[in-house]
């Protein structure tokens, strides 16, 4: 049977009171799908209420959006992943493109946090993806793999066997333009080489990028894909239903 991982990433939306309704909307109509599970990233403000109401589900988690790789301290606005771990966190998105292009995050600073992560109990997420100008450029598979690398060189085989990497190509993020299944799969072959070539055998592989209704089927036939990370089609819940009890054969 396919396993098959739907993250939801609601960046700066949703609040407790409209998580509340989302979650209830979702369980009304989400019975556990035999291999499928579905995480949600809200924001931290967020955290708590959405895993108190997946408490229960196995199959359903919460995670954090980003994390400080300090595990306390003096660093206003941050968190730690203790505090998500205590708000009811599983996982955490660690390098996403907003926090790398937006935020200025560097590989070291993924580095750091996919070993507090790991440190702490938590599932790592780690995205990577290319920049418009750098697959014109041809360079798709060395930025892919420097990212890779500037996270996850030196981690003991076990604890790389725990990451769950997320190919988002950044020119596909909030754009409409997905990457064609093929396009996607190609680079989540290398990807997984890069994984297996270091230990991890059965690597979980997501593909991220404007992942909507209208293309989540023809994704997700493509078998290199192990889920989908998803930013807009996540926000509405009837939205969201559909999209995580996509048919897959
Ligand atoms: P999108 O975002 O689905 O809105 O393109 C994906 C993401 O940023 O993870």
């Amino acid at each position: 049977m396919r396993s098959l991982l739907f993250a939801a990433n609601w960046k700066m939306h949703v609040g407790p009171a409209a998580a509340r309704a989302y979650i209830d909307h979702f369980l009304a109509g989400y019975k556990p799908h035999p291999g499928r599970r579905v995480w949600f990233f809200p924001p931290a403000t967020t955290l708590h209420t959405v895993a108190q109401e997946l408490a229960g589900r196995e199959d359903l988690a919460a995670g954090a959006q980003d994390v400080h790789w300090e595990p306390k301290g003096a660093f206003t606005g941050e968190i730690s992943v203790p505090l998500a771990v205590e708000a009811g966190a599983r996982a955490a998105l660690v390098g996403h493109s907003e926090r790398r292009h937006v935020f200025g995050e560097t590989d070291a600073d993924t580095a750091r946090k996919v070993r507090a992560v790991l440190a702490g109990g938590l599932v790592p997420l780690l995205c990577v993806g290319e920049k418009l100008e750098e697959r014109e450029a041809g360079k798709t598979l060395a930025v892919v793999q420097r990212q890779l690398t500037g996270a996850l060189e030196g981690l003991e085989t076990e604890a790389l066997g725990k990451v769950i990497v997320a190919y988002e190509p950044v020119w596909a993020i909030g754009t409409g333009k997905n990457a064609t299944p093929a396009d996607a799969a190609q680079v989540h072959r290398e990807m997984r080489a890069w994984l297996k070539g270091r230990g991890a055998a059965s690597a979980v592989i997501l593909y991220g990028g404007s992942v909507n209704l209208k293309n989540i089927a023809e994704l997700l036939a493509e078998p290199e894909l192990d889920g989908v990370l998803v930013g807009g089609a996540s926000l509405e819940a009837a939205t969201w239903l559909q999209l995580v009890s996509t048919p897959v054969s």
